[in-house]
């Protein structure tokens, strides 16, 4: 009956959203009022937006309405939450449902059955692969990293120091800025000089990282909890590194026990397999695993040696019903059709992969890497502010992508799991258009 009413209603909505969703400029009698919405909000936050993004609620797979009447192609979906895009309808009728539950908001000392439901589902699928065994739940990626050191550091009690790649992104709190490597996003903040930082991997140079582990370890080793890092540095730039490479680092610091812990709150469910662990085969080594964006909240992995005792981890909230049980159904949406070697993904990969070939071909990008629903390329002038230029005409143009990098930056998309071939073909035509408005 509630399944029926609830599907009835999502009919109803359905029809005063609009017949014909395709990229359109903002609507006239829109702008004013747009406008002043936006400046209202800076002057709210004290900051401007990157982007004047301001959604109308309204979107359909790909496409996203802003305030101003416009549609856009959503290349973004806030840096890799809207994994199924806009508007899924199965994923509507579960949020719904979850919505007339007695709680809204779920936290340690009040929980009802999604929070059982999600982290069963989770602990399972890590289990297929690796030693994770537990998982905990919590609001945001930079809350599932604290958690993460905290478990580590408990368990190496009196180790401070952490080691991260030089090109990390850990998050913003207090701690994850100063594991964080980019200046801009701590300045005037203290260092606390906890962190030892290893050079990502660098193709021209394959053995520097190690070595620079191995000046770590020998004069700190004793005094380091954890290695966190990404296996796709994400705010860093989009660039991955053998298998090989990683292991070589891993096995270094495995002799001195530090723990092992896989930042994959970008890449999980991103890469065709959950977590890009699995897809790189390194699930062996995980002591910690930390995910998040899709998910539509954020978790903790960890293994039997890193469970935490009492007190050290909890917290109000852990995520809102509606949120946990659509984890839960975005867990299963991708089970059945996106993930794998003949998953939805690895098709979108191979597309992007030739439409970024095209583009390289045509001298229009100087290269690229694409990772399942992760790509990025970078321009022939690959500094930011030609590269920030480009993403606002882009913007303009009507899709939505994001910068990142590090001296060498680029233009990347976090692609819905939903994109259609032809939406990739719309794709292109805009690129080309942005191209051309750049000469
Ligand atoms: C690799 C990585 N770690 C941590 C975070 C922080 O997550 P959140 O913004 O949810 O705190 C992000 C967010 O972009 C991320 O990409």
């Amino acid at each position: 009956m509630i399944d029926e009413k609830i599907q009835l209603l999502l009919d109803i909505y359905k029809q005063s959203l609009p017949a014909d969703w395709r990229i359109s400029p903002p609507k006239s009698n829109l702008k004013k009022d747009y406008l002043s919405f936006l400046q209202e909000l800076e002057q709210l936050r004290g900051r401007s937006l990157i982007y004047p993004y301001m959604g109308s609620g309204k979107g359909a797979g790909v496409y996203v309405e802003l305030l101003d009447g416009s549609i856009k192609m959503d290349l973004l979906g806030g840096v890799g939450v809207q994994i199924l895009g806009h508007t899924h309808p199965e994923l509507q009728k579960t949020i719904l449902k979850a919505a007339l539950s007695n709680i809204f908001m779920q936290g340690h000392l009040l929980l009802n059955k999604e929070y059982l439901t999600l982290s069963r589902k989770l602990v399972s699928l890590a289990q297929k692969h690796s030693r994770l065994k537990h998982v905990w739940l919590t609001t945001s990626g930079s809350m599932a990293n604290e958690n993460a050191l905290k478990m580590a550091r408990q368990k190496n009690h009196s180790r401070r120091k952490i080691l991260a790649f030089d090109r990390a992104f850990a998050g913003r709190s207090t701690l994850m800025s100063e594991i964080t490597s980019n200046p801009k996003i701590k300045e005037g903040l203290p260092s606390y000089d906890e962190v030892l930082r290893i050079p990502f991997y660098d193709p021209q140079n394959p053995g520097k990282s190690l070595k620079i582990l191995k000046s770590h370890l020998k004069k700190e080793g004793d005094n380091i909890s954890a290695f966190i890092f990404e296996i796709i540095i994400g705010e860093g730039g989009y660039k991955s590194a053998p298998r090989d490479f990683f292991i070589s680092l891993f096995e270094e610091c495995r002799k001195y026990k530090i723990a092992l812990w896989a930042d994959e709150i970008q890449t999980f469910l991103r890469t065709g397999t959950f977590f890009a662990f699995e897809k790189w085969d390194l699930a062996k080594y995980i002591d910690l695993c930390t995910v998040g964006k899709g998910l539509q909240l954020a978790a903790t992995f960890f293994i039997e040696e890193y469970k935490p005792r009492p007190g050290l981890v909890s917290g109000t909230f852990s995520a809102s019903t509606p949120a946990l049980a659509a984890g839960f159904k975005v867990l299963e949406i991708l089970e059945k059709d996106y993930i794998g070697k003949t998953g939805k993904i690895a098709t979108i990969e191979k597309e992007f992969i030739n439409l970024f070939k095209e583009l390289k071909e045509k001298h229009l990008i100087k290269d690229y890497d694409v990772f399942g629903l992760m790509a990025a390329f970078s321009l022939p002038d690959a500094s930011r502010e030609n590269t920030q230029n480009f993403l606002k005409k882009l913007f303009k143009n009507g899709v939505i992508g994001l910068i990142c990098g590090r001296s060498i930056f680029r233009v990347r998309f976090l692609i819905p799991a939903i994109i259609k071939k032809e939406e990739i073909k719309e794709l292109k035509e805009i690129l080309l258009k942005t191209f051309s408005d750049e000469k």
